[in-house]
């Protein structure tokens, strides 16, 4: 089908149905700009929960419709391609991390929004890049805390925070394969370029870079920055916003290491398309449904984040 068409399509469905389009930063280009708001994961939470749309299509992965639909029960929420999974989420199924959190039963348990309903089920306070640091820190230092599931992200947080978190041993396959000596051959032939990384990051590459924070940081830093190249260590998808903000800079996205590839994507972001988004808002297909039970419990910590990013400004 013709970009134009869906393009027109999405734009007639969307008002008809009163449904707001929300797209993380890592979707295809084109999803981004048909976006009614693009965002990180604490923005998409924070707006799933004040929308007054009917309908909510989260362009992302499915632990963001979770999201969105643990916040807003009432609404019906979409997304364009349900088997757009998370490796982070995977890699912490919620019957091994149950088991984990008995084994420390004195612990406070935190849990990235990269995480399965179920698992937030089991949380006492659910983080994102953004807020993890400020969150960690409103708690007080003895508190003995279980961190899950990326490694990376725990483990940045401790060196900040100066806190012993138990980490569960996850990690993103995306962020975690990005090539150290093809990011040191990059910034040798761009020696005026910045270094912008996720914290999903190994602490390795964290170590070098110039600018470590969520995906909203990242592109807050570039714009505000006044260098011109910057060499950028997330999923590539960002890029697109931080060309458009500054037409005039330079990102380079960092190569990852096992592939001729020059950029590195996320393959279940990358499941959703404009033509998936248009089918899933004309026939309201595939649905995020999710055990009132769980819910009810998924719904605390997450809550008890935006209270606590609300207090903090973020
Ligand atoms: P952000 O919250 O920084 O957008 O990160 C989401 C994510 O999935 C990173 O891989
Ligand atoms: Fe999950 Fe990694 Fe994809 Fe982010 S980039 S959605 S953490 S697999």
């Amino acid at each position: 089908m013709k970009k134009e068409f869906l393009v027109d399509e999405i734009n007639k469905l969307r008002k008809e149905k009163n449904a707001i389009i929300l797209s993380h930063y890592y979707q295809e280009p084109e999803i981004q700009d048909i976006a009614d708001f693009v965002g990180d994961s604490l923005a998409l939470a924070q707006w799933a929960a004040k929308t007054s749309a009917d309908i909510i299509v989260l362009c992302g992965v499915h632990f963001m419709g979770e999201t969105a639909k643990i916040l807003s029960p009432q609404k019906r929420v979409f997304i364009p391609d349900t088997a757009a999974g998370c490796s982070l989420a995977d890699s912490c199924p919620a019957d091994e991390f149950k088991k984990f959190i008995e084994e420390h039963p004195d612990h406070t348990v935190i849990s990235y929004v990269n995480t399965t309903a179920a698992v937030k089920a089991l949380t006492d306070i659910v983080v994102t890049s953004t807020n993890a640091r400020q969150i960690v820190e409103s708690l007080p230092v003895e508190e003995k805390i279980i961190f899950g599931p990326d490694r990376n992200l725990g483990d940045y947080i401790n060196k900040l925070t100066g806190r012993n978190m138990l980490l569960w041993n996850g990690y993103c396959h995306v962020h975690q394969q990005f090539s150290m000596d093809k990011i040191l051959e990059l910034k040798k032939r761009y020696p005026e370029a910045l270094l912008l990384a996720h914290p999903e990051c190994p602490n390795y590459l964290l170590q070098i870079a110039d600018h470590i924070g969520s995906t909203s940081s990242l592109l807050k830093f570039a714009t505000r920055s006044d260098r011109k190249q910057f060499i950028v260590a997330t999923e590539a998808g960002i890029l697109h916003q931080m060309q458009k903000d500054n037409p005039d800079k330079l990102f380079i996205p960092a190569p990852p290491e096992d592939s001729t590839c020059a950029c590195n994507e996320c393959f279940y972001m990358k499941m959703n398309t404009l033509e998936k988004l248009y089918a899933c808002l004309k026939n309201e297909t595939p649905e995020i449904f999710i055990d009132e039970e769980i819910r009810l419990k998924a719904v605390k910590p997450i809550e008890r984040m935006l209270e606590i990013s609300e207090k903090y400004g973020l």
